[in-house]
Formats: structure tokens, sequence, C-alpha cells
């Protein structure tokens, strides 16, 4: 178990190593995954192997005071490390001397070390120790803590406690992150695009809690898409009905202005040949009355001569006055005939006009 751990760090050492000088990003993000690879280790070596070892295997001793200084020695460069801007002039030293101390410890461990524990003690016992320090990485630190013990009881204590601070530490900080990423992923799918943002930072915790918020949100950004793209449809189908709508009303409206104009035409001509056909008998009328009147006063007057042939003047005058009255008469019937048929034709075109402009406003 510890030589696979120092495989996986040698590799990441490696990709260190091939990375480009501007590659930031990258050598951040493999500097981040050494941080945790490393202290998780360490914090295992110290809590268990060292101690145990220490109290069982003779001759191991020195080499175990000695890796506890190269640890001391490695997690200090490892905090200096932790959030260090990439571009800083002193980064690429800074990881250079670390690779080296770690590469120089890791050989003797694997040459002197592991070797005299693998001679004395047995498979059992080994694979015990190992059951131990598998379960010991669940709460080991992910971050270094050069300041803190390095030794039982001291480290069993503060080492557990710093791991789950780290732990938590790197959940919220992934959460934080995978939040971050959530909102601009939901910007982006409101405006139809997409844009390049950084990938999470920090330990491979804090990346793995923000990729599972950001993936959680991405099904649920999902779902609230499908969503709306099922309402955007329901709204089209409705738009459709509403344009549809929309469009026999306003056939309606052109049918309803037609037969408008049309009834408001008939109704002028209806009042036209009505105003024309009363203006007529109006005039018939006053021309039969007048001549009436004239035949009659004509009647009386030739009457009243009669009767007043061989009679004194006085009854002459009687006659002749007699005639003249009933000529008034017929000359005032004719005008007031005349004047009624003249108001009536005039009354009859007013209202044909009013029909005819009530017409054009319910059109418009
Ligand atoms: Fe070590
Ligand atoms: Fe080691």
């Amino acid at each position: 178990m510890l030589k696979e751990d120092h495989k996986k760090v040698e590799g990441l050492f490696k990709r260190f190593e091939k990375a480009g000088d501007r590659a930031y990003a990258e050598k951040r993000d493999l500097v981040d995954r050494i941080i945790e690879s490393l202290s998780e280790h360490a914090s295992i070596e110290e809590q268990l192997f060292y101690p145990v070892t220490r109290m069982t295997v003779p001759a191991v001793e020195d080499i175990a005071l000695e890796s506890l200084e190269e640890h001391h020695i490695v997690k200090w460069v490892l905090s200096e490390l932790d959030g260090m801007d990439p571009a800083h002039e002193r980064f690429d030293a800074k990881v250079t001397v670390l690779i080296e101390n770690v590469r120089h410890h890791v050989e003797e461990e694997e040459q002197e070390y592991f070797p005299k524990v693998r001679d004395e003690l047995g498979r059992n016992a080994l694979g015990d120790l190992g059951d131990a320090m598998e379960k010991a990485r669940a709460v080991a630190p992910t971050h270094p803590h050069p300041r803190s013990p390095d030794t039982p009881p001291g480290n069993l204590i503060a080492g557990t406690g710093a791991g789950i601070v780290d732990r938590v530490a790197d959940t919220v900080s992934g959460v934080a992150q995978g939040g971050l990423a959530t909102v601009q992923d939901l910007v982006d799918r409101l405006r139809g695009s997409t844009s390049s943002r950084p990938a999470p930072k920090g330990s491979p915790t804090a990346k793995k809690a923000a990729a599972g918020v950001r993936k959680r949100s991405a099904d649920a950004a999902d779902r609230a898409t499908s969503a709306t793209r099922r309402a955007k449809r329901t709204g089209e189908k409705a738009t459709t009905e509403a344009r549809k709508t929309a469009a026999s009303a306003v056939r309606a409206a052109k049918s309803t202005g037609s037969a408008a104009k049309a009834g408001a035409k008939a109704t002028a001509t209806t009042a036209k040949r009505s105003t024309r056909s009363t203006a007529t008998t109006a005039k018939r009328s006053a021309k039969r009355t007048a001549t009436a009147a004239k035949q009659s006063a004509k009647s009386t007057a030739t009457t009243a001569k009669r009767s007043s042939n061989g009679s004194r003047p006085t009854a002459k005058r009687a006659a002749k006055s007699t005639g003249s009255t009933a000529k008034r008469t017929a000359r005032r019937t004719t005008s007031t005939a005349k004047r009624a048929a003249r108001s009536t034709a005039t009354t009859a075109k007013r209202t044909a006009k009013r029909t005819a402009s009530a017409g054009s406003a319910r059109r418009s």
C-alpha cells in the first residue's frame, strides 16, 4: 500500500516535470494532487507505520527518526506550495526541491526501511498493519500541517482532527466551486452558448465535491430545460390558436364592415328614394290642393256673381269680396303645401345623410 502511494506520487512528479513552463493551470492542478497525496501518506506513516515498526522492528530507530525529519521538511514545502501562484518565480524551484526530497526519502524507505520491516514482521502482521493504515486514510489530513505533532499520541489526536477539518473544508470549497460552475452553466444554457471556465481548484476531494454539486445541478437544469421546452411548445400552440382566432376576428370584422357598408348604402338609397317619393307626393298633394282651392274660389266667385246679377251693389261687393277671399285662401294653401313639401324633403335628406355617416363609422 505504501509503495503504491509512492508510485502514484512519482507519476504526478513526472507529469509536472514534462509540463511546459507556462502550463500554469496544469501545474497548479498537479501540485494540488501532490499535496493531498503526500499529506495523507505522511500522516498514515507517522500515525501507524513509524511508531509500530519502531516498537516491533529492531534497527529501524535511526531511519524512522530521519524519515520524520524528512517528512517535516517536505510538509513545510508543501504548506508553502499550498495556494501558491503557479506563475510565481519560486513555484517551479520549490516543486523541484520537493521532488528531490521526496525521491530521496522514498528511495531510503523502499531500499532500507521496508525490507527490514518485511523481514521482521510476517505476512499476517503486515496485512493487519496495512488494513489499519487503510482505515486511517479515511480521516487523514489532505493538507500539510508542519507545526502539528508527528509522533503518538499527539499526532493521533491532531492528525485525525486536522484530517476531518481538511476534508470538511475541501468539501465546502468543492461545493462552493460547484455552485459557481452551476451558475455559469445555467447562464450558458439561457444564452444558448458555452463559455470556458476554470476547472475546480484544490484537492481531489474538493474537486470531487465540486463535480458532484455540478452534476446534480446539471441534472436539475436539464429537468428545468425540458420543462421550459414543454412550456414553450404549449405557448407556441396557444400562440397559433390565438393567431387563428385573431385572423378569424379580422375576417369577421371585414365581413361585418362590408355588410355594414352595404347596409348603409342600401339604407341611404332607400332614404333617397323615400325622400324623392315623399317630396313628389308632397308636391302633387300641394298642387292638387292649390288646384282644388283655385277651382273652389273660382266656383264661389262665379256663384256670387250670378246671384248678384240684378241685385243691389251690396250684393255685388259681397260677391266680389267672397271671390277675393277664396283666391287668397287658395294661394295661402298652395304656399303652405309647398313649404310642407320642402320641409319634408329636407328632413328626409338629413336622415339619409346621418344613416350613411353611421355606416361609415362602424366600418372604421
Ligand atoms: Fe515516508
Ligand atoms: Fe513513504
